[in-house]
């Protein structure tokens, strides 16, 4: 009697453990690189045409306009929260939190073991005080191409110069070489 009594009792105890394990992010891991990977190549390809249709000073929109409203599109469609930060932000509201700048220096660790920028990625299952949020942080990494805007202070043209003077007076956002990571794509969905 006992020994069918024992298992019955714990049953309740095993569900809990069931429910407290790791939720599988496959397909969210998979679906973040996928809305990652668009949105980058969406906002490099309007960065390039604005950047030939009238150097960096126009192409400050593209970044300033049209960054936040693509991957508010994302958003929109994937039900995911979306936004890109970095500990130089340019941006006022970009600036990482803790579970992104502990991500963030794990990507650089990464990227100095000689691992590719292009696929440097990482993901968890943070507990919060209102339940489990799934995170991914994609490294945005500068490219010659991001220079005009990013790079040292002697490469900027003056019209850049003023124009980040005048928009953004708190600009952590310049001093990056190629191949340095600028910040990051950060995603992040309530499970
Ligand atoms: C034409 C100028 C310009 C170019 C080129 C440019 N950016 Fe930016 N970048 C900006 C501006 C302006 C912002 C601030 C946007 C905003 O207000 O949200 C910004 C913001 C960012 C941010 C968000 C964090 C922050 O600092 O606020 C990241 C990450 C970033 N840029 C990465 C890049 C990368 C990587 C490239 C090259 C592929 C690039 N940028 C090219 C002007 C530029």
């Amino acid at each position: 009697m006992k020994l069918t009594v024992l298992p019955l009792a714990s049953l309740p105890l095993l569900l809990l453990v069931g429910c407290a394990s790791t939720p599988d992010t496959t397909q969210l891991v998979a679906e973040s690189r996928q809305t990652a990977g668009g949105l980058i190549q969406t906002l490099g390809g309007e960065l390039k045409a604005a950047m030939t249709a009238g150097g960096p000073p126009q192409a400050i929109s593209v970044c300033k306009d049209r960054a936040p409203k693509i991957a508010a599109e994302a958003a929109a469609r994937t039900g995911m929260r979306i936004k890109r930060v970095s500990p130089n932000n340019r941006n006022p509201k970009g600036v990482p939190d803790a579970w992104e700048s502990a991500a963030l220096a794990g990507l650089e660790q990464r990227l100095a073991a000689g691992e590719k920028p292009e696929t440097l990625d990482t993901h968890a299952v943070v507990d919060t005080p209102q339940g489990k949020i799934y995170r991914y942080a994609k490294a945005l990494v500068t490219q010659p191409a991001c220079l005009g805007c990013h790079g040292p202070a002697e490469n900027l043209s003056p019209e850049v110069k003023a124009k980040l003077a005048a928009e953004y007076p708190a600009d952590k956002a310049i001093g990056y070489s190629a191949g340095m990571i600028r910040g990051v794509l950060s995603i992040q969905k309530a499970l």
